[in-house]
Protein backbone atom coordinates (compact mmCIF):
# COMPACT_ATOMS: atom_id res chain seq x y z
CA UNK A 1 0.00 0.00 0.00
CA UNK A 2 1.04 3.71 -0.70
CA UNK A 3 0.97 4.67 3.06
CA UNK A 4 3.49 2.15 3.79
CA UNK A 5 5.67 2.86 1.00
CA UNK A 6 5.38 6.14 1.98
CA UNK A 7 6.72 5.29 5.75
CA UNK A 8 10.44 6.78 5.22
CA UNK A 9 11.01 4.98 8.92
CA UNK A 10 10.97 1.85 7.18
CA UNK A 11 14.30 1.87 4.97
CA UNK A 12 17.33 0.86 5.16
CA UNK A 13 20.15 3.29 3.54
CA UNK A 14 19.09 6.97 4.45
CA UNK A 15 17.56 8.62 1.46
CA UNK A 16 18.07 12.16 0.70
CA UNK A 17 15.24 13.50 -1.97
CA UNK A 18 16.01 17.26 -3.90
CA UNK A 19 12.82 18.51 -5.26
CA UNK A 20 11.12 22.10 -6.57
CA UNK A 21 8.30 23.81 -7.91
CA UNK A 22 9.94 25.18 -9.87
CA UNK A 23 12.53 24.00 -12.67
CA UNK A 24 16.45 24.88 -13.49
CA UNK A 25 16.81 25.99 -10.01
CA UNK A 26 19.48 23.74 -9.18
CA UNK A 27 18.20 20.34 -7.63
CA UNK A 28 20.65 18.32 -10.39
CA UNK A 29 24.15 20.43 -9.99
CA UNK A 30 23.18 19.93 -6.18
CA UNK A 31 22.64 16.57 -6.40
CA UNK A 32 25.85 15.67 -7.89
CA UNK A 33 27.76 17.79 -5.35
CA UNK A 34 25.85 16.52 -2.61
CA UNK A 35 26.44 13.30 -3.55
CA UNK A 36 30.39 13.82 -3.96
CA UNK A 37 30.66 15.46 -0.56
CA UNK A 38 29.04 12.72 1.21
CA UNK A 39 31.11 9.91 -0.93
CA UNK A 40 34.07 11.84 0.34
CA UNK A 41 33.52 11.06 3.88
CA UNK A 42 33.85 7.69 3.23
CA UNK A 43 30.01 6.52 2.85
CA UNK A 44 28.65 4.38 0.34
CA UNK A 45 26.30 6.84 -2.00
CA UNK A 46 23.98 6.14 -5.14
CA UNK A 47 22.48 8.71 -6.75
CA UNK A 48 19.38 7.38 -8.45
CA UNK A 49 18.36 9.81 -11.44
CA UNK A 50 14.72 9.74 -10.66
CA UNK A 51 13.66 12.53 -13.04
CA UNK A 52 11.97 10.49 -15.02
CA UNK A 53 11.84 11.89 -18.87
CA UNK A 54 14.34 14.53 -18.05
CA UNK A 55 17.38 12.13 -17.10
CA UNK A 56 20.86 14.39 -16.61
CA UNK A 57 22.89 13.83 -13.92
CA UNK A 58 24.75 11.32 -15.91
CA UNK A 59 25.58 14.34 -18.28
CA UNK A 60 27.01 16.01 -15.10
CA UNK A 61 28.83 13.54 -14.16
CA UNK A 62 30.37 13.42 -17.78
CA UNK A 63 29.65 9.45 -17.86
CA UNK A 64 28.25 7.70 -20.99
CA UNK A 65 24.91 5.62 -21.11
CA UNK A 66 25.58 2.34 -22.02
CA UNK A 67 24.72 -0.45 -19.57
CA UNK A 68 21.59 -0.56 -17.60
CA UNK A 69 19.35 2.09 -16.71
CA UNK A 70 16.22 3.08 -14.50
CA UNK A 71 14.03 3.10 -18.06
CA UNK A 72 15.01 -0.74 -17.78
CA UNK A 73 13.83 -1.42 -14.54
CA UNK A 74 10.57 0.69 -15.59
CA UNK A 75 10.00 -1.02 -19.01
CA UNK A 76 10.20 -4.41 -17.15
CA UNK A 77 13.66 -5.34 -18.79
CA UNK A 78 15.35 -5.83 -15.69
CA UNK A 79 13.71 -6.30 -11.82
CA UNK A 80 16.43 -5.03 -9.78
CA UNK A 81 18.11 -2.06 -9.46
CA UNK A 82 20.80 -2.70 -8.00
CA UNK A 83 22.85 -4.15 -11.15
CA UNK A 84 21.79 -0.30 -12.77
CA UNK A 85 24.26 1.57 -10.81
CA UNK A 86 27.65 1.97 -12.19
CA UNK A 87 30.89 3.24 -11.06
CA UNK A 88 30.97 7.61 -11.41
CA UNK A 89 35.01 7.62 -11.11
CA UNK A 90 34.94 9.02 -7.54
CA UNK A 91 35.66 6.59 -5.00
CA UNK A 92 32.21 5.31 -3.11
CA UNK A 93 30.08 7.14 -5.16
CA UNK A 94 27.55 5.39 -7.64
CA UNK A 95 24.89 6.27 -9.71
CA UNK A 96 21.84 5.08 -11.19
CA UNK A 97 21.41 6.63 -14.53
CA UNK A 98 18.05 7.57 -15.55
CA UNK A 99 18.62 6.18 -19.42
CA UNK A 100 17.19 6.96 -22.34
CA UNK A 101 13.67 8.25 -21.64
CA UNK A 102 10.86 6.09 -23.40
CA UNK A 103 8.04 8.17 -24.97
CA UNK A 104 5.34 8.93 -21.83
CA UNK A 105 7.74 7.68 -19.08
CA UNK A 106 7.16 10.27 -16.97
CA UNK A 107 3.76 8.67 -17.09
CA UNK A 108 4.95 6.04 -15.05
CA UNK A 109 1.52 3.59 -13.81
CA UNK A 110 0.83 3.38 -10.24
CA UNK A 111 1.88 -0.12 -10.05
CA UNK A 112 5.14 0.63 -12.08
CA UNK A 113 6.00 3.35 -9.71
CA UNK A 114 5.02 1.37 -6.84
CA UNK A 115 7.41 -1.33 -8.19
CA UNK A 116 10.34 1.37 -8.44
CA UNK A 117 9.78 3.47 -4.76
CA UNK A 118 10.07 -0.30 -3.08
CA UNK A 119 13.47 -1.33 -5.18
CA UNK A 120 14.81 2.09 -4.41
CA UNK A 121 14.24 1.23 -0.67
CA UNK A 122 16.21 -1.86 -0.81
CA UNK A 123 19.15 -0.41 -2.80
CA UNK A 124 22.05 -1.37 -0.15
CA UNK A 125 24.10 2.33 0.69
CA UNK A 126 24.64 4.45 3.54
CA UNK A 127 23.00 7.35 1.52
CA UNK A 128 20.64 7.38 -1.66
CA UNK A 129 20.28 10.49 -2.74
CA UNK A 130 16.97 10.85 -5.77
CA UNK A 131 17.26 13.70 -8.16
CA UNK A 132 13.71 14.46 -9.04
CA UNK A 133 11.97 15.81 -11.61
CA UNK A 134 10.02 19.60 -11.32
CA UNK A 135 6.50 19.98 -10.08
CA UNK A 136 3.76 18.46 -7.63
CA UNK A 137 2.67 15.37 -9.79
CA UNK A 138 2.13 12.16 -7.66
CA UNK A 139 4.99 10.54 -9.88
CA UNK A 140 7.22 13.42 -8.24
CA UNK A 141 5.82 13.57 -5.02
CA UNK A 142 5.93 10.35 -4.34
CA UNK A 143 9.65 9.87 -4.97
CA UNK A 144 10.14 12.89 -2.34
CA UNK A 145 7.74 11.76 0.61
CA UNK A 146 9.91 8.30 0.66
CA UNK A 147 13.28 10.32 1.65
CA UNK A 148 14.03 11.12 5.25
CA UNK A 149 15.55 14.20 4.63
CA UNK A 150 13.12 16.07 2.12
CA UNK A 151 14.68 18.18 0.46
CA UNK A 152 13.26 21.47 -1.92
CA UNK A 153 15.69 23.52 -3.53
CA UNK A 154 14.56 27.57 -4.50
CA UNK A 155 15.97 30.80 -6.58
CA UNK A 156 15.41 33.72 -3.81
CA UNK A 157 12.35 35.22 -5.97
CA UNK A 158 8.68 35.18 -5.39
CA UNK A 159 7.82 32.95 -8.38
CA UNK A 160 10.07 30.12 -6.74
CA UNK A 161 9.25 31.17 -3.22
CA UNK A 162 5.58 30.84 -4.45
CA UNK A 163 5.70 27.16 -5.93
CA UNK A 164 7.97 26.16 -3.21
CA UNK A 165 5.25 26.47 -0.58
CA UNK A 166 2.75 25.16 -3.16
CA UNK A 167 5.35 22.01 -3.36
CA UNK A 168 5.23 21.83 0.26
CA UNK A 169 1.46 22.04 1.06
CA UNK A 170 0.89 19.47 -1.99
CA UNK A 171 3.65 17.16 -0.35
CA UNK A 172 1.72 17.31 2.85
CA UNK A 173 -1.54 17.05 1.26
CA UNK A 174 -0.68 13.97 -0.64
CA UNK A 175 1.37 12.05 2.54
CA UNK A 176 -1.75 12.75 4.94
CA UNK A 177 -4.63 11.21 2.99
CA UNK A 178 -2.91 8.47 2.03
CA UNK A 179 -3.93 7.92 6.01
CA UNK A 180 -7.57 8.16 4.84
CA UNK A 181 -8.55 4.76 4.57
CA UNK A 182 -12.32 5.91 3.34
CA UNK A 183 -13.04 7.07 -0.13
CA UNK A 184 -15.76 9.91 0.53
CA UNK A 185 -13.69 10.72 3.37
CA UNK A 186 -10.58 11.55 1.62
CA UNK A 187 -12.57 13.66 -1.22
CA UNK A 188 -14.14 16.09 1.69
CA UNK A 189 -10.71 16.34 3.77
CA UNK A 190 -9.06 17.03 0.10
CA UNK A 191 -11.77 20.00 -0.17
CA UNK A 192 -10.21 21.44 2.94
CA UNK A 193 -6.74 21.84 1.66
CA UNK A 194 -8.02 25.04 -0.40
CA UNK A 195 -5.97 28.20 -0.64
CA UNK A 196 -6.12 30.55 2.33
CA UNK A 197 -3.51 33.51 3.14
CA UNK A 198 -0.79 35.30 1.27
CA UNK A 199 0.92 32.08 -0.12
CA UNK A 200 -1.91 29.94 -0.27
CA UNK A 201 -1.15 27.97 2.47
CA UNK A 202 -3.28 27.71 5.75
CA UNK A 203 -2.46 25.41 9.12
CA UNK A 204 -3.09 22.08 8.59
CA UNK A 205 -4.27 21.81 12.59
CA UNK A 206 -6.98 23.91 11.11
CA UNK A 207 -7.59 21.61 8.66
CA UNK A 208 -7.89 19.01 10.63
CA UNK A 209 -10.27 20.78 12.90
CA UNK A 210 -12.45 21.84 10.12
CA UNK A 211 -12.29 18.09 9.67
CA UNK A 212 -14.39 17.61 12.39
CA UNK A 213 -16.34 14.51 12.37
CA UNK A 214 -15.24 13.22 9.61
CA UNK A 215 -12.03 11.69 10.84
CA UNK A 216 -12.56 8.95 13.18
CA UNK A 217 -10.26 9.07 16.29
CA UNK A 218 -7.59 6.63 14.78
CA UNK A 219 -7.23 8.70 11.84
CA UNK A 220 -6.85 11.86 13.28
CA UNK A 221 -4.32 10.24 15.44
CA UNK A 222 -1.80 9.01 12.41
CA UNK A 223 -2.63 12.15 11.08
CA UNK A 224 -1.45 14.62 13.69
CA UNK A 225 1.59 12.17 14.35
CA UNK A 226 2.27 12.57 11.25
CA UNK A 227 2.21 16.25 10.77
CA UNK A 228 4.28 16.25 13.85
CA UNK A 229 6.88 14.16 11.81
CA UNK A 230 6.76 16.01 8.63
CA UNK A 231 9.89 17.78 8.67
CA UNK A 232 11.26 19.22 5.37
CA UNK A 233 14.25 21.24 4.60
CA UNK A 234 15.17 24.04 2.56
CA UNK A 235 18.19 25.17 0.37
CA UNK A 236 18.17 28.40 -1.23
CA UNK A 237 20.53 28.54 -4.28
CA UNK A 238 21.71 31.28 -6.80
CA UNK A 239 21.55 34.19 -3.95
CA UNK A 240 23.48 37.20 -4.59
CA UNK A 241 22.63 39.51 -1.67
CA UNK A 242 22.58 39.96 1.82
CA UNK A 243 18.99 39.68 1.94
CA UNK A 244 18.52 36.62 -0.50
CA UNK A 245 20.98 34.67 2.17
CA UNK A 246 18.83 35.61 4.96
CA UNK A 247 15.01 34.82 3.48
CA UNK A 248 15.17 31.17 3.97
CA UNK A 249 15.12 32.32 8.26
CA UNK A 250 11.41 34.15 7.04
CA UNK A 251 10.09 31.10 5.45
CA UNK A 252 11.36 29.18 8.07
CA UNK A 253 8.96 31.27 10.05
CA UNK A 254 6.13 30.95 7.30
CA UNK A 255 6.22 27.58 7.21
CA UNK A 256 5.95 27.14 10.66
CA UNK A 257 3.69 29.93 11.49
CA UNK A 258 1.06 29.75 8.37
CA UNK A 259 1.34 25.89 7.84
CA UNK A 260 2.15 24.59 11.46
CA UNK A 261 5.44 22.21 9.22
CA UNK A 262 8.49 22.09 10.46
CA UNK A 263 11.26 23.61 8.07
CA UNK A 264 14.98 23.64 8.37
CA UNK A 265 16.43 26.24 6.48
CA UNK A 266 20.03 24.71 5.65
CA UNK A 267 22.17 27.81 3.67
CA UNK A 268 22.38 29.24 0.59
CA UNK A 269 24.33 28.46 -2.34
CA UNK A 270 25.26 32.22 -4.17
CA UNK A 271 25.24 32.74 -7.76
CA UNK A 272 28.51 31.50 -9.58
CA UNK A 273 30.02 31.45 -13.30
CA UNK A 274 32.11 28.45 -11.65
CA UNK A 275 28.80 26.60 -11.44
CA UNK A 276 28.13 27.23 -15.46
CA UNK A 277 31.63 26.42 -16.16
CA UNK A 278 31.79 22.98 -14.49
CA UNK A 279 27.86 22.31 -15.71
CA UNK A 280 29.31 23.17 -19.47
CA UNK A 281 32.59 21.26 -19.06
CA UNK A 282 31.02 18.04 -17.32
CA UNK A 283 33.38 18.22 -14.37
CA UNK A 284 31.61 18.29 -11.14
CA UNK A 285 32.28 21.64 -9.05
CA UNK A 286 33.27 20.03 -6.10
CA UNK A 287 35.96 18.00 -8.25
CA UNK A 288 36.79 21.30 -10.27
CA UNK A 289 36.89 23.95 -7.83
CA UNK A 290 37.25 22.59 -4.53
CA UNK A 291 38.27 25.63 -2.71
CA UNK A 292 35.52 28.07 -4.18
CA UNK A 293 33.43 30.11 -2.11
CA UNK A 294 30.48 27.69 -4.15
CA UNK A 295 32.43 24.58 -3.19
CA UNK A 296 32.79 25.83 0.60
CA UNK A 297 28.84 26.56 0.55
CA UNK A 298 27.84 23.18 -0.46
CA UNK A 299 29.91 21.57 1.80
CA UNK A 300 28.13 23.48 4.78
CA UNK A 301 24.48 22.83 4.27
CA UNK A 302 25.67 18.79 3.44
CA UNK A 303 27.33 19.07 6.69
CA UNK A 304 23.67 20.40 8.20
CA UNK A 305 21.58 17.72 6.55
CA UNK A 306 24.14 15.00 8.24
CA UNK A 307 23.81 16.55 11.76
CA UNK A 308 21.93 13.77 13.31
CA UNK A 309 21.47 11.71 10.36
CA UNK A 310 20.58 8.29 11.60
CA UNK A 311 17.03 9.74 11.62
N1 LIG B 1 24.53 28.65 -7.99
C1 LIG B 1 24.55 28.64 -9.32
N2 LIG B 1 25.31 29.55 -10.01
C2 LIG B 1 25.34 29.53 -11.36
N3 LIG B 1 24.69 28.64 -12.12
C3 LIG B 1 23.95 27.71 -11.50
C4 LIG B 1 23.84 27.65 -10.07
N4 LIG B 1 23.05 26.60 -9.76
C5 LIG B 1 22.68 26.02 -10.91
N5 LIG B 1 23.22 26.68 -11.96
C6 LIG B 1 23.04 26.33 -13.38
O1 LIG B 1 21.64 26.30 -13.65
C7 LIG B 1 21.35 25.31 -14.61
C8 LIG B 1 20.22 24.45 -14.10
O2 LIG B 1 20.68 23.65 -13.02
P1 LIG B 1 20.12 22.18 -12.79
O3 LIG B 1 20.14 21.40 -14.04
O4 LIG B 1 20.84 21.63 -11.61
O5 LIG B 1 18.61 22.53 -12.40
P2 LIG B 1 17.44 21.50 -12.12
O6 LIG B 1 16.64 22.06 -10.99
O7 LIG B 1 17.97 20.13 -11.98
O8 LIG B 1 16.62 21.65 -13.49
P3 LIG B 1 15.45 20.70 -14.04
O9 LIG B 1 14.19 21.21 -13.38
O10 LIG B 1 15.47 20.96 -15.51
O11 LIG B 1 15.78 19.31 -13.66
C9 LIG B 1 22.65 24.54 -14.88
O12 LIG B 1 23.20 25.01 -16.08
C10 LIG B 1 23.54 24.92 -13.70
O13 LIG B 1 24.89 24.95 -14.06
MG1 LIG C 1 17.50 18.35 -13.00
Amino acid sequence: MLRDILDCSQAGGIIIALGSGKGGVGKSFLATNIGIHIAGLSKKVILVDADLGNANLHTYLDLPLKGLTLSDFISGKVSNLAPAAIQTGVPHLSLIPGGKAPLGVANIVYKKKMALLKAIKRLSADFIILDLGTGVSFNVLDFFLIAHHKVVIARPEPASIENFFQFIKTALWRRLTTLIPDLSTRKRWEASFDQEGEWGVKRVAKIISEAGGMLNEGVRKKIEEELARFGVKLILNWTTTPDHRTLGYSIEKVCEGAMGVALQYLGYIDYDLQVEESTRLRKPLLLKYPDSGVAKAIRNVTNRLLVGYER
